[in-house]
């Protein structure tokens, strides 16, 4: 890379001090400024043509700088930018709500807005705790969370708190709440000889030997369906979810699926909760929900939950919880104008051929030998780097290797979000065919050139 010109240089010492990233060691950090971006495409500081390999952190959905949702944003805005939904709203954000009813599955009716996924997820944690005091035969002593292994719902406490990703977690675990956690349902981890109904039953017993126990505690069960993103995309067998609402219903505990990853076509169909068969008592989404936009979340949940909050305003049944943009109606009309497009483009009916070639080329790469568990779901897919593929023995850390095929792969035009030790895509469900190649191109060549100088 050239010395940044004048500009540059300011810009990015600015970056480097004045600008705290999320997630980033800011001692290490190498400014990447992104300055346009058009469909799979952005465009750096330094003109380069990057494709968006992680969709933005996942949530870029129709491909960036679209016109219907920017038409649709500046519509809203020459009406009205923000009205709160503390006691009133705006049309637009209603016409979400109803519209959103519409496509998520059967049953789930309500919505409340906030502006992130971990906002989403504290709403639903509170509101299903809340529940157990108010329903019909209320059972306070439901409390707790039965949550999987390296579960991620987000960065706020609550949403922390179920979740399990040591690094991001551990620091903070005298501000955390206990939860129930039990190891993720996780297609690597199986007794040998396990496939398909039986794995998706091994699984499903062993939260059937906790249900037995602490069902009577528990006032939820916290999900992220079919892939954990954040874990490492690890991904559980299907028919796990469908099984999972079976158990929460017997044993009489509620089910939370956070979708904010997975939701709006991700892994192939607009939600697990469709492809599963299933209808949970809150549903949480967010990234997508604007195509990866404007930032916007929305918690869904059932006529049977949302009648227990319902009474006088002396009576303290309301969900006392709310954020100031909760709702706005800007990213309302952008994610409007995002699902209008699921239909407009057709987007779920062009996916399977992309499915299949993403897939294809997965397959070769799951043949180096250094790529261990190369899997998919829809249109994501991740593999381990390992230095020993028959022992499965990690690469030691210090050899950065999933850092190094990001950064190989930035060299080819291509932005992975750099991982340790594996490497994995999901990019717009807008990116053509012929983007994918290049896109698995350049992670081919990251896993190879990395793996190979790892060795030396
Ligand atoms: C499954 C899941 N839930 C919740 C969140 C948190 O969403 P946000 O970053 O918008 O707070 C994420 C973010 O990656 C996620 O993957």
């Amino acid at each position: 890379m050239p010395d940044p010109p004048e500009h540059l240089k300011e810009l990015y010492h600015w970056d480097r001090t004045n600008h705290w990233h999320a997630f980033t060691q800011m001692a290490e950090y190498e400014p990447l400024v992104i300055e346009q971006a058009d469909g799979v495409w952005m465009v750096d500081s330094h003109g380069r043509r990057l494709l968006d390999g992680a969709s933005s952190m996942w949530c870029n959905v129709h491909g960036h700088n679209h016109p219907a949702i920017n038409s649709a944003i500046e519509g809203q805005l020459h009406r009205v930018a923000h009205v709160t939904t503390l006691g009133m709203t705006s049309d637009t954000t209603v016409k979400l709500a109803k519209r959103l009813v519409d496509i998520v599955p059967t049953g789930l009716e309500h919505v409340f807005f906030s502006s992130d996924g971990s906002s989403a997820n504290e709403v639903a944690l509170k509101a299903a705790f809340q529940y157990w005091l108010q329903c019909d035969d209320p059972q306070p002593q439901k409390t707790r969370y039965l949550t999987f292994g390296q579960a991620y719902h987000g960065d706020t406490l609550g949403a922390a708190s179920v979740g399990g990703i040591g690094k991001f977690h551990d620091l903070f675990q005298p501000l955390l709440f206990e939860v129930v956690r039990m190891p993720s349902p996780d297609s690597r981890r199986l007794p040998p000889g396990l496939a398909g109904e039986a794995a998706v039953r091994y699984f499903l017993d062993e939260v059937e030997e906790v249900l037995k126990e602490q069902a009577d505690t528990l006032a939820a069960i916290v999900i992220e369906p079919m892939v954990q993103g954040a874990a490492g995309m690890v991904m559980q067998p299907p028919g796990f979810v469908r099984g999972l609402r079976e158990l929460a219903t017997r044993y009489d505990v509620l089910l939370i699926v956070d979708e904010v990853a997975t939701g709006f076509g991700r892994t192939g169909s607009m939600f697990v909760c469709d492809a599963e068969g299933i209808s949970p008592d809150f549903m949480t989404l967010g990234k997508g929900l604007t195509s990866g936009y404007l930032p916007m979340a929305a918690t869904i949940t059932t006529k049977k939950i949302w009648e227990t909050f319902l009474g006088d305003s002396e009576s303290g049944r309301a969900l006392y919880h709310g954020h100031t943009f909760s709702g706005n109606p800007i990213c309302a009309a952008a994610a409007l104008a995002s699902i209008d497009l699921f239909e407009e483009e057709q987007t779920l009916e062009k996916l399977p051929p992309k499915i299949e070639r993403l897939g294809e080329r997965l397959a070769t790469l799951a043949e180096h030998p250094h790529v261990a568990h190369a899997r998919q779901r829809g249109m994501i897919v991740a593999m381990d780097l390992v230095q020993d593929k028959q022992t499965g023995e990690p690469f030691p850390t210090k050899a950065r290797v999933g850092q190094r095929v990001a950064e190989i792969a930035l060299d080819h035009g291509v932005w992975l979000r750099p991982r340790a030790n594996m490497t994995y895509a999901i990019p717009p469900l807008a990116i053509s065919l012929e983007e994918i190649d290049l896109l698995m191109d350049a992670m081919t060549a990251g896993v190879q050139q990395a793996t190979a100088a790892a060795q030396t």
